[in-house]
């Protein structure tokens, strides 16, 4: 029997109250650990806004210690407007992008995937949706979220000045393009790389490395590599985005077109999301799992909260921290099937459903699982 050691971080607005129906999970994964062989130990932490108000900061050393010695961080989502007039250096954000530079976790996974019982909730029509898979592989520690020079400057003139920097240099592009191709392979072998080589020479790089370690590393995978302009993608994703199989860029634009994304499969309250550092010599890699919503101040405490992506995050570390690839397959069955059954939070609701709270969502799942496990 092996133990994993999970840190949560529920943060703030609604991530408390998704993080509740994971533990949901967890325990009942837990009481199959002499089936699974694995059982899962959960120490809870502050991030965000929580940890400013409690510590003054937006991540303490030690909860970031914590996070590096965890075999995987399971985050709920930091911010809300009671913390938006502080200084950018302590916004709760800041506690998250902090994480992710620590535990140098520069792949971002995010998939969109289109559940046929969702496929009307989508703002496109369904037989643009319907079925649809992508896979968003992002950069996370580079590029303009960390590039120096940065910061806001008085010139003489009085004016004020606001820089950033894109800089991206060949490992940190070669190291996700990797991944980005390993998954492919994995998938239907299509993978674009998405970048602006057209205005910026930071996109020029990106696509002469994409090509490279897919000319030197990857000639006889069997991947197909395209190379795309970002506007580009953006339209492609509205008009047509079942031609995307898996698609690689850099943190700006992959935050962009991820939110795109996801709006095409219903709901952000959806879509969960890996972010995984550099393998080590045992194989295992740094990872954090969060959603891709947010914390949702507008609804936070109301019961209203979609659980599933953040028990789809949890999916996601049994199969890429784990290697529990029939227990996620199974927790992602349990998933559809209460889609399919027509069960619904607010955010998916649709006429002739049956209306869930937060709460009902995520016991919904477990009696899903116990079916599947009948
Ligand atoms: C995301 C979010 C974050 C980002 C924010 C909260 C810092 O939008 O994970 O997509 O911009 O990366
Ligand atoms: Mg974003």
């Amino acid at each position: 029997m092996s133990t994993y050691n999970l840190l949560l971080l529920p943060g703030d607005g609604i991530g408390p109250e998704v993080m509740a129906e994971v533990k949901r999970v967890i325990e009942w994964l837990n009481a199959r650990s002499n089936v699974t062989g694995h059982s899962f130990s959960v120490e809870d932490e502050m991030v965000g806004g929580a940890s400013i108000d409690a510590n003054g900061v937006p991540i303490t050393d030690e909860t970031v210690d914590k996070a590096l010695a965890a075999d995987a961080v399971l985050l709920g989502a930091a911010g809300g407007p009671k913390w938006d007039e502080l200084p950018f250096e302590q916004k709760p954000e800041r506690g998250l992008l902090r994480l992710r530079k620590d535990l140098e976790l520069f792949a971002n996974l995010r998939p969109a995937i289109c559940y046929s019982a969702l496929a009307d909730a989508s703002s496109l029509k369904r037989e643009l949706v319907e079925g649809l898979d992508i896979l968003i592989v992002r950069e996370l520690t580079g590029g303009v979220y960390f590039g120096e020079p940065r910061g806001i400057t008085e010139l003489e003139n009085g004016e004020r000045r606001g820089i950033n920097t894109q800089v991206y240099t060949t490992s940190e592009i070669r190291r996700v393009v990797r991944i980005a191709v390993e998954l492919a392979a994995k998938r239907q072998a299509k993978l674009c790389s998405v970048e602006k080589a057209n205005v910026m020479e930071s996109g020029v790089l990106w696509r002469q490395e994409a090509q490279w370690v897919f000319d030197n590393e990857y000639a006889s995978s069997g991947v197909e590599l395209s190379h795309m302009y970002a506007d580009n993608c953006a339209m492609q994703l509205v008009r047509a985005p079942k031609q995307f199989d898996v698609i690689v860029t850099d943190n700006l634009f992959g935050d962009m077109l991820s939110d795109a994304a996801a709006m095409l499969t219903g709901s952000l309250g959806m879509l969960p999301s890996a972010s995984l550092g550099a393998a080590d010599e045992s194989g295992t890699r740094k990872a954090l799992y969060e959603p891709v919503h947010g914390s949702a101040p507008d609804i936070t405490g109301m019961g209203l909260a979609n659980p599933l992506a953040m028990i789809g995050s949890f999916a996601m570390a049994l199969r890429y921290s784990f290697d529990m690839g029939d227990e996620a397959d199974r927790l992602d069955g349990a998933i559809a099937n209460v889609l399919e059954r027509g069960i619904r939070t607010a955010d998916i609701m649709q006429d002739g459903m049956q209306k869930a709270s937060t709460e009902d969502m995520g016991k919904a799942v477990i009696k899903e699982l116990d079916a599947l496990v009948a």
